[in-house]
């Protein structure tokens, strides 16, 4: 329909009045200031594959702050030449322009150093507070957002001495400003999150503390608030009046990888239930805040997970994936992974049952999964409507009545789908699904911006709405450690595993097959 309108109206008119109708709520919010950037972790694997990438991009898009500076420590001996011939090189691969385009890299690379030193030495953060004194223009010296991009172990060591080279004030005079950016995971539980951000307000205020959920960077994820306070027809439906139950999916076609080491002190239900899927929920199920405020968008992230009723023990399944065949290819078990112990008992899957005990969701399951070595990567909120009363074509067809579904599919092929019930033509009564849908691509054009480019901008703007709170971390913990308790000192049982390249454990048909429900997996992208 709308490519065929398109043709008639002429694309470049209709692209014209589509620009009309834009309404810009950014103007003014977003100003960066001259500024160095300090990456902490610079030969990591971070720092070459997302952050470099995303302050290329931004230099491009002309959208980094002039001047910037934009110095990398790290322990490993490097010249500038030989990080920058490293960053060149990552580049190349992780960068979404490509090729990479000599000139911008010239005056991109021309702004980068590299600064050599231990993060636990006190005298390399002296000849780091050398290096950005030396800064030609005052704004660029006075003015830091440092960027932890290192073991969790290593945050509050880093904060407490930059704080004691001066390097960060709680209270730098105006317009000097300093934040810190601190990469996930935030803690390992409840209590060591909260003595992390403990440590780290003896340095600093919770305004210069930005904790990173790349998911908030995502633009389909922010769309989802856009998507249900812009639009009063799905709002009404957004109660437990109408909906059924929500899913929520977050599938892996990948395994762990070079990263065992790490995945066996975390576990999927650190390593993305307690950030990225929470944080999915609280924005598909908080109530409308007060004012597009960063802190009234907070607060009421906040109050919906502090709404989510303990999990309990029949509400839970994990998993872990052994050993099996995609397209003919035998992929690995977890634990043969390596870096990851043969008899392992971290999940690599989990999937949960939670209730909302508020106003608008008391009784609503909501369904959450999320797993490696899953069929597909996809990310899917799923909104299942009720079913309509049993009288005319429900009576006649019984469960075979599909009910009203809306889709947000948040990668890939990102797009929104409404599922509805529509005739079959011809001479017989029939009736089947169909679907509506909106796919970023055709509406947008192929524009997919990394969720850093985003988050990294917003810091240097000092704009916290899409970084995670004090206490919303810490409420995160709170839901996370009470499941884990159920389970951790438990070995997995055989219903606990399932094969790679499937989508989990029968253990997870079962914990929706108790309330009447089934999953619905995500699509391949066609
Ligand atoms: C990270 C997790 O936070 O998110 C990884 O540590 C996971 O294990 C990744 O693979 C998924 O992010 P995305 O953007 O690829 O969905």
């Amino acid at each position: 329909m709308k490519s065929t309108l398109r043709h008639a109206a002429g694309v470049d008119q209709l692209q014209q009045l589509d620009e009309l109708m834009v309404c810009r709520l950014d103007r003014g919010r977003r100003t960066v200031t001259p500024c160095t950037i300090v990456i902490f972790g610079a030969s990591g694997d971070l720092t070459a594959r997302k952050l470099v990438p995303a302050l290329y991009q931004l230099h491009r898009d002309r959208l980094l702050p002039q001047p910037v500076r934009v110095i990398g420590f790290a322990r490993r001996e490097k010249t500038d030449a030989s990080w920058r011939a490293e960053l060149f090189e990552a580049l190349q691969q992780f960068s979404r322009s490509k090729p990479v385009d000599a000139g911008e890299w010239q005056s991109f690379a021309a702004q980068l150093s590299y600064c050599q030193g231990d993060l636990a030495d006190p005298a390399a953060y002296e000849r780091l507070a050398r290096q950005i004194a030396a800064a030609e223009s005052e704004p660029v010296a006075r003015n830091r957002l440092f960027y932890l991009a290192v073991a969790p172990s290593q945050f509050g060591e880093a904060v407490r001495l930059l704080h004691q080279a001066g390097l960060l004030q709680r209270d730098a005079p105006a317009p000097a400003w300093q934040r810190v950016v601190v990469e996930k995971p935030f803690g390992h539980d409840l209590a060591s999150a909260a003595h992390l951000n403990t440590e780290l307000a003896r340095f600093a205020h919770e305004q210069q503390l930005l904790r990173i959920d790349h998911y908030l960077g995502k633009e389909t994820v922010q769309n989802i608030l856009m998507f249900r306070f812009s639009n009063a027809i799905f709002e009404q439906l957004w109660t437990r009046q109408a909906v059924d139950h929500v899913q929520i999916t977050v599938s892996e076609r990948g395994g762990v990888g070079a990263r065992g080491g790490y995945y066996e002190e975390a576990g999927a239900l650190r390593d993305m239930v307690q950030n990225h899927l929470l944080q999915v929920l609280a924005l598909v199920a908080m109530e409308p805040p007060v004012s597009l405020e960063a802190e009234s968008i907070r607060d009421e992230k906040v109050k919906l997970l502090k709404s989510i009723r303990l999990v309990r023990p029949d509400g839970v399944v994990r998993g872990q994936y052994f050993a099996g065949h995609r397209d003919s290819q035998l992929c690995p078990g977890y634990r043969q992974e390596p870096k990851v112990k043969p008899d392992s008992n971290v999940e690599t899957y989990v999937a949960l049952r939670l209730f909302i005990d508020n106003w608008r969701w008391s009784g609503v399951p909501f369904y959450l999964r999320t797993g490696k070595r899953l069929p597909l990567s996809a990310s899917e909120v799923r909104i299942q409507f009720r079913p309509t009363p049993h009288v005319l074509f429900a009576a006649e067809c019984g469960p075979r009545l599909a009910a009203n579904a809306l889709t947000l599919r948040l990668q890939p092929d990102e797009g929104i789908t409404l599922r509805f019930n529509g005739k079959v033509p011809g001479a017989s009564v029939a009736v089947r699904p169909v679907r509506m849908h909106f796919g970023y691509d055709t509406e947008f054009g192929a524009y997919t911006p990394e969720a850093y480019e985003h988050l990294l901008l917003d810091a240097l703007a000092g704009d916290p709405t899409l970084f995670i709170r004090r206490d919303e971390v810490e409420t995160a913990w709170g839901i996370v450690d009470h499941i884990r308790s159920g389970w951790e000192e438990r070995p997995l049982t055989d219903r606990e595993f399932y094969a790679a390249a499937t989508w989990g454990p029968a253990a997870a048909d079962g914990l929706l097959a108790q309330t009447g429900h089934a999953w619905r997996n995500p699509e391949p992208v066609t």
